[in-house]
C-alpha cells in the first residue's frame, strides 16, 4: 500500500546524542528514522556506517530507513544486515551491473531493498529494478544533490515522482523535502514543498533540517503526515 511514512533524517540530529534524538522523534510521531550513510567517495561528505546503526539498534526497535550514498553498496549488505538495518536503499548510479545480486542479498539479510536516484538521473533507469524478478520495494527520488542536509528543494524533480506514481500506483515512493515549522515554502513554489511532493505521489517523506530546526518538531511531523494523507 501507499501509507504515509514520515522519516526524520537523523543527519540533522545531534550525532553525539543519537539514541535520545531517535527516541524524541519517535515520541513525536515519526514512523521511520532515515539514516544517511555516506562514504566520502560517492558524495563529498562522511557520516556514519554499520557500527553506529548497530549501536542505535540497541536502543530502539524502530524501522531504520538506511540510505546508502556509497560507491560500493554490495560491501555494506552484510555489515548493515548484522547491524540491524531495516531498509537498505542504494543508488542506481553505482549499481548498473550488479543490482540483481545486490537486491537478492539485501533480502536474504532480512532488509527491505530500495533504490535512490540523484536529481539528474532519468527515472527510466529505475524501471528494471521495480519490475525485476527480485524487485526493489521503494524508490527514493532525491530532490537535492546527495551529501548534505539543508539544501534547497529542486521542484523539477517532481515530474519524476508523478511519472513513477502513474506507472506504479502502489509503490512506496520516498522524497526528501523541506518544510519549515510555520509551513512556509523553501524556495517560493506554492503553499509548501511537501504539498508539491505529496500531490506528485510521494508517500514516504524524509525531512531533516525542517524537523530538527523547528521549535515544535512534532507539529512539523504531523503537518507532513496531513499533507500526504490529504
Ligand atoms: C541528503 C540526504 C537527506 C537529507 C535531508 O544527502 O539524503 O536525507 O539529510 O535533509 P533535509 O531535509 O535537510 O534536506
Ligand atoms: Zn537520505
Amino acid at each position: 500500500g501507499v501509507a504515509a511514512k514520515i522519516a526524520p533524517s537523523m543527519l540533522s540530529s545531534d550525532f553525539a546524542n543519537l539514541a535520545s534524538e531517535a527516541k524524541r522523534m519517535l515520541s513525536l510521531g515519526a514512523d521511520w528514522l532515515h539514516m544517511d550513510i555516506m562514504d566520502g567517495h560517492f558524495v563529498p561528505n562522511l557520516t556514519i556506517g554499520a557500527p553506529v546503526i548497530e549501536s542505535l539498534r540497541k536502543h530502539t526497535t524502530a524501522y531504520l530507513d538506511c540510505h546508502l550514498m556509497v560507491t560500493n553498496p554490495l560491501d555494506y549488505v552484510d555489515p548493515m544486515g548484522k547491524a540491524g538495518a531495516s531498509g537498505f536503499t542504494f543508488h542506481v548510479e553505482v549499481s548498473k551491473e550488479n543490482w540483481q545480486e545486490l537486491v537478492q542479498k539485501i533480502k536474504a539479510k532480512g532488509m527491505r531493498p530500495g533504490v535512490a536516484l540523484k536529481p539528474g538521473t532519468p527515472i527510466e533507469e529505475v524501471y528494471p529494478l521495480v519490475e525485476g524478478e527480485h524487485p526493489v520495494e521503494m524508490v527514493l527520488v532525491m530532490t537535492v544533490e546527495p551529501g548534505f542536509g539543508g539544501q534547497k528543494f529542486m521542484p523539477e524533480t517532481m515530474e519524476k515522482v508523478r511519472v513513477l506514481r502513474k506507472k506504479y500506483p502502489s509503490l512506496d515512493i520516498e522524497g526528501i523535502t523541506h518544510i519549515y515549522g510555520n509551513g512556509q515554502v523553501d524556495g517560493g513554489l506554492g503553499p509548501s514543498t511537501v504539498d508539491v511532493a505529496a500531490s506528485a505521489g510521494a508517500n514516504c517523506i524524509v525531512a531533516g533540517s525542517s524537523v530538527f530546526g523547528a521549535s515544535e518538531p512534532g507539529q512539523v511531523i504531523s503537518l507532513l503526515r496531513k499533507s500526504v494523507q490529504g
